[in-house]
């Protein structure tokens, strides 16, 4: 497969950045490969985009430049300092390439000027395919006449320049017209509404979100179907999540807290076959930085009504989790668009809290169905 885009909204962003760090330190042989999923000898041999082949730009709003963002995550010990110390000439060339994003509440916002950013990457740098994951942000849930809006109508207000998209969903149209796939690492709207869906199956590109899985909802994703599959009956789920960082900052305001609260949420009953009391509480910790801190209390019935607990304490570095999830998801949206799929593709909801098109939250069944569909096998029985 030849040159492929990763185009990052949000490249300025702790998890952007730390993708950016990542993908050039493994161009460059600085560091190993831990954590990379598509390195999976299950998942090697499809063909993948070599990441000497992955070439870095995106949007951000942020003006920090990408070296001092590197810099600061490397302080923070995120990522080791003497990497960034030997790639900040790459790591130039790649704040270089970010452009200026849509600033929130824009008026008139300027889709055919982001059109045009992606179509002038893929020209300068020769790119077969290009790629557009959101990283940025997390935003409240949508409006509800987004949401109900079609097609038509959507492209008639855009034409007129009415504010009636989140940014979230303006980059991904804007992903769609210059050609290029789309995924939502985010809890944000996305392309999440249906006049959306339609331009993809109309255009032939795929998709895939939402809501990178990387702590809390991945271990639960592990648990609930040992609960299932053993008969032991959960009777509450309760978790606290302690973060600090951006993410952790943008989180304090309770309607972006909304968006991840229903993403973290919906799994839980889809997992265990029942509702369950599964309160969840998000709280911004500014000491924490990049670390993250989930404590999850379940309380569970077993044999004779006998009630016993399984406390779990998750401390995980947010970004470092992220990153190779991203790059990832480069590679296996390019494969997507080598292949022609179009649309939603819930064969990669291994890597969501909240997958689209897809009831399946367990982890090894998502795994099973990631296998299948990269070494282009079809699944029986799940
Ligand atoms: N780290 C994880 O484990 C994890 C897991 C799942 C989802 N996510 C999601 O990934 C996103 C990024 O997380 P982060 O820790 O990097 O946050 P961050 O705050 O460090 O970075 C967000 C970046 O988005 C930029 N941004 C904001 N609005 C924008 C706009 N309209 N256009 C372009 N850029 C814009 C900001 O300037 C910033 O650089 C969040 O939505 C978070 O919920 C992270």
């Amino acid at each position: 497969m030849s040159r492929v885009g990763a185009w990052f909204i949000g490249a300025r962003g702790s998890v952007a950045t730390t993708a950016t760090v990542g993908a050039l330190a493994m161009q460059a042989r600085l560091v190993g490969r831990t954590g990379m999923v598509t390195d999976h000898p299950d998942l090697a041999e499809a063909g993948l985009v070599d990441l000497d082949d992955v070439v870095v730009g995106g949007h951000d709003i942020a003006c920090t430049p990408l070296p001092k963002r590197a810099e600061m995550l490397a302080d923070a010990g995120v990522v080791p300092t003497s990497v960034v110390a030997a790639l900040r000439d790459e790591l130039a060339e790649v704040d270089a390439r970010i452009r200026p994003g849509l600033q929130p509440g824009e008026e008139a916002p300027d889709i055919d000027r982001l059109v045009q950013d992606l179509r002038d990457f893929r020209d300068r740098y020769r790119l077969e395919r290009v790629v557009v994951v959101n990283v940025s942000s997390t935003e409240p849930p949508a409006q509800e006449h987004a949401a109900h809006a079609d097609v038509r109508d959507l492209e008639a207000a855009l034409a007129a320049g009415e504010p009636v998209l989140p940014a979230s969903s303006l980059y991904s149209v804007a992903a769609l017209r210059a050609g290029c796939a789309f995924v939502d690492f985010t809890p944000s709207t996305g392309l999440r509404l249906p006049a959306l869906r339609q331009l993809a199956d109309r255009l032939g590109l795929p998709w895939a979100g939402s809501d990178g899985k990387t702590g809390e909802t991945l271990v639960k994703s592990v648990l609930a179907p040992m609960f299932a599959a053993r008969n032991l009956r959960v009777r509450s789920w309760s978790g606290t999540n302690l973060l600090g960082g951006g993410d952790g900052a943008t989180l304090a305001d309770p309607a972006a807290a909304q968006s991840k609260s229903i993403s973290k949420g919906g799994g839980l009953p889809a997992l265990l076959g029942y509702d369950v009391d599964s309160p969840l509480h998000i709280d911004y910790v500014p000491d924490l930085g990049d670390w993250k801190t989930a404590w999850d209390h379940v309380s569970f019935e077993g044999f004779l009504g006998t009630r016993m607990n399984l406390q779990f304490t998750w401390q995980g570095c947010d970004s470092a989790l992220a990153a190779p999830l991203v790059i990832d998801l480069v590679r296996l949206l390019a494969l997507a668009l080598a292949r022609g799929s179009s649309g939603s593709q819930p064969q990669l909801g291994f890597f969501f809290k909240d997958p689209v098109d897809t009831s399946e939250h367990a982890l090894h069944e998502q795994w099973r169905a990631l296998v299948a569909w990269v070494r282009d096998v079809e699944v029986t029985g799940s």
